[in-house]
């Protein structure tokens, strides 16, 4: 879009914005963690480990520690002042718990067992494949099957009414198991660290979904106080939950290049982005649903494993939506843990929701069927008014009007409920429907404005951009506040030295700093209308100070305003009637600048808020196409309805529905991370084996946002939007395989072995 085209101010928030800092990232400018270099700056590579677990026998570093260049074999014993932190405290830890080189203990495959710090990243390679561990050698365990020997506890999460007992009694039940594998985050940019020291004060930069609390983890990790502690990301190549907390090579790159008093820099490559730094767990989930013979719900059970590292305890909240849903007065959720070799997990991409509604949404598809109802009938019949789970009302819900608009789109009139029994140009043709949902929140965010002598806005915040539009979002409100073109809007993010922003995770992000933004521009603005009417020598000197504006980045006099904002304004008109340049007002008061900071008031904390469930909805339709004679099955189309509060910058929206809409195409048919069963390693831990959607996988996908606002989340009406969108996907391309084909695969990915079992022979 150019520029002239830009919608002005009185229309900019809601508008299709492209990024202010595409710039930057298309001409190569934009520079990531490892980007960074500084004189004297030293490169290290980690050395993993060869087995699944065990211990370290002995470590022989004496051939590496004789290589040329090589400065440290940073290893268990040497490492120096590195700490713990406590666990799944609220301000952040250490995503894996235990810290590195602790002891001698192997709990997964490619564990860091030492770290070579050399001159280049050459000679730090090859000294580091020079390092010799000897092992005692234990089978790991990465059994796929989760309840196998399972004797941990289990818990229960939601409880209502008698669901044992209700589904004894239904006339109709749906008993199943559904399985998600371990899917590892594949974002563009690795994680990597660059540490620099100077005496007592650190700088990482790192790729970190959240500078804020990575600094707080960071300050623990190395023993120093909080403000000594630097974190900058000012640009991140997307995280996908994977960035939300440090990884174990920051604390390694900063303790080496404390011990070496020299820049550090560890990057991960994408071998050991599918074993160090997270992944989402296996699960293993089963639904029990119960209903009336006019379909009904009567009771729903949701009783799921997660598997986690040997160490940590990381949950995948399978069940977080099942309370609330669907109307039913019995339910029960519970949640078992299982141990496995593996490395930490993290929250991806919708954590929780997106395997707990593949199973849910599955469930019901099933059961649907076994009804002889309509999928989209059933889920009307069942649609929640109010959340049952909290018993609160929604803030705002609107899952069925997207079900109807998706049924529109996408010509469900026209679908004959048998399998196989739809057909198009020479293909069976099958469609299916999966819902999603999300939590919102108003979480807390400060932000400053600025405006500054040469007549540009600067707006600072903590938060990071992680590719989602968020340095965007701030030039919109700036803009729509003040009237100054984006192109003199300056966004400064990524920073831990700046005014504190939330985590860029739970896609909670937009909703939590809008406020602040909008409180410290208005503020800034009354700021400088006060001072244009205070100095002497101003055109406006005197006038009550609400009786000014700003537009155009102008003060003006209200009744003076230009009816067309955004006209030019002839040269040499009459200052009161044509405003003065906000930094003419400055000069006159000979000011450097009128800033002015803004806070979020966290809806945790707002009693109007906490009198409600706010949570976002949304309907993915999807059809595939099954040529039976070659086995061939393609996603043909996919229609995503969704209702995420008003949307503030369509472009920037619809892309965080379409991206997550191709991370779930490859969750349903791909995507597996696979575990070698003797040794533990992530076999297919590459970009070769581990198979991501590419476009040539994908259909044209289709965003349609409901757009209604939601006032108890914020005044602009915006809920998230990330997250939402890889959530009923899975269960939409599974429910419409059976359709084409007959196959119910439970377990994902959908493999052609499962197709190979379908009757549907011929088109
Ligand atoms: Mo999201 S998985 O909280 O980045």
């Amino acid at each position: 879009m150019a520029t002239d085209t830009l919608p002005h101010a009185a229309n900019i928030i809601g508008a299709a914005v492209p990024r202010i800092d595409g710039p930057f990232k298309t001409t190569g400018t934009a520079r990531y963690a490892v980007d960074h270099d500084f004189p004297n700056l030293v490169h290290a590579f980690a050395v993993q480990s060869t087995i699944g677990k065990g211990r370290i026998r002995t470590l022989d570093v004496s051939a590496a520690e004789q290589m040329p260049g090589v400065l440290l074999v940073l290893r268990h014993g040497n490492i120096q002042n590195v700490f713990r932190t406590f666990p799944r405290q609220q301000d952040g830890s250490m995503a894996e718990s235990r810290p590195p080189f602790e002891d001698e203990n192997i709990y997964y495959w490619g564990q860091y067992i030492a770290v070579v710090v050399a001159e280049t990243l050459e000679q730090a390679k090859a000294a580091a494949s020079a390092v010799h561990a000897d092992y005692e050698v234990e089978p790991p365990d990465v059994r796929t099957d989760l309840s196998v020997d399972f004797d941990g506890k289990r818990e229960s999460s939601w409880k209502r009414g008698d669901p044992d007992q209700a589904l004894a009694s239904a006339p109709v039940v749906i008993d199943q198991t559904y399985s998600t594998p371990v899917e590892t985050h594949n974002p563009m940019e690795m994680h990597g660290t660059v540490a620099v020291w100077d005496a007592d004060n650190v700088t990482l930069y790192d790729s970190s979904q959240g500078v804020v609390s990575f600094r707080t983890v960071m300050s623990e990790v190395l023993g120093v106080p909080r403000e000594n502690v630097r974190i900058i990301s000012r640009f991140v190549g997307s995280g996908f939950g994977g960035k939300l907390s440090p990884w174990p090579q920051a604390t390694l790159a900063a303790a080496a290049a404390r011990q070496l008093n020299r820049p550090v820099k560890l990057s991960v490559d994408r071998r050991m982005m599918f074993s160090n730094v997270g992944h989402r767990p296996r699960t293993q989930q089963r639904i029990r649903l119960g209903a009336t013979p006019d379909g009904k719900l009567t009771a729903i059970r949701h009783d799921f494993y997660t598997e986690t590292s040997q160490l940590d305890d990381f949950v995948e909240h399978c069940g977080e939506q099942t309370p609330f849903i669907y109307s039913c007065p019995n339910l029960e959720v519970t949640t078992a843990m299982v141990h496995r070799n593996v490395g930490a997990p993290a929250p991806m991409r919708g954590p929780g929701a997106v395997p707990g509604l593949f199973a849910l949404e599955s469930a019901i598809d099933e059961l649907a069927i076994k009804l002889k109802m309509d999928p989209l009938e059933l889920r009307y019949k069942n649609d929640a008014e109010r959340d049952e789970g909290k018993n609160l009302p929604f803030s705002s819900r609107h899952l069925k009007e997207c079900y109807q608009v998706g049924a529109e789109k996408i010509g469900w009139k026209q679908r004959t409920p048998e399998v196989g029994s739809m057909r198009r140009n020479g293909k069976v043709v099958g469609m299916g429907v999966g819902a999603a949902s999300w939590s919102a929140a108003r979480i807390p965010c400060t932000a400053s404005v600025e405006l500054c002598p040469d007549g540009r806005v600067c707006v600072r915040c903590a938060t990071q951009d992680i590719g989602t539009g968020t340095y965007t979002l701030f030039a919109q409100v700036a803009h729509a506040k003040t009237g100054v073109p984006l192109d003199r809007i300056d966004v400064f993010l990524g920073d831990s030295s700046l005014p504190d922003g939330p985590t860029s995770g739970g896609s909670m992000v937009t909703s939590a700093i809008l406020p602040a933004a909008t409180a410290a521009v208005n503020q800034a603005v009354t700021r400088l209308l006060n001072i244009a009417a205070q100095t002497p020598g101003s055109p406006f000197h005197g006038a009550p100070p609400d009786s000014l504006t700003i537009a155009d980045g102008r003060v003006i006099a209200k009744d003076q305003q230009p009816q067309v904002v955004g006209v030019a304004l002839h040269a040499g008109a009459d200052l009161t009637a044509n405003g003065l340049p906000f930094e003419e007002v400055l000069k006159l008061a000979n000011l450097s600048g009128i800033s002015a900071t803004g806070r979020t008031f966290p809806s945790f904390e707002d009693p109007k808020a906490q009198k409600y469930s706010l949570h976002s909805f949304g309907a993915h339709f999807a059809e595939v196409e099954w040529e039976p004679e070659i086995a061939h099955l393609r996603v043909s189309r996919i229609f995503s309805i969704f209702d995420c509060g008003r949307i503030i910058n369509k472009k920037a929206g619809a892309n965080q529905i379409l991206g997550a809409a191709v991370m779930g195409v490859g969750m349903s048919l791909f995507e597996e991370t696979h575990y070698d069963k003797h040794f533990g390693q992530p076999i297919n831990g590459n970009f070769a084996d581990y198979l991501v959607a590419t476009c040539a996988d994908l259909p044209d996908l289709d965003v349609t946002f409901l757009d209604y606002p939601d006032l108890i989340v914020n005044e602009y009406g915006a809920r998230g939007i990330g997250e939402i969108g890889m959530a009923g996907v899975a269960p939409a391309i599974t429910s419409a395989v059976y359709h084409a084909t007959g196959v119910r695969v439970r377990e994902l990915p959908v493999r052609i072995e499962d197709l190979l079992q379908s009757k549907v022979l011929e088109v």
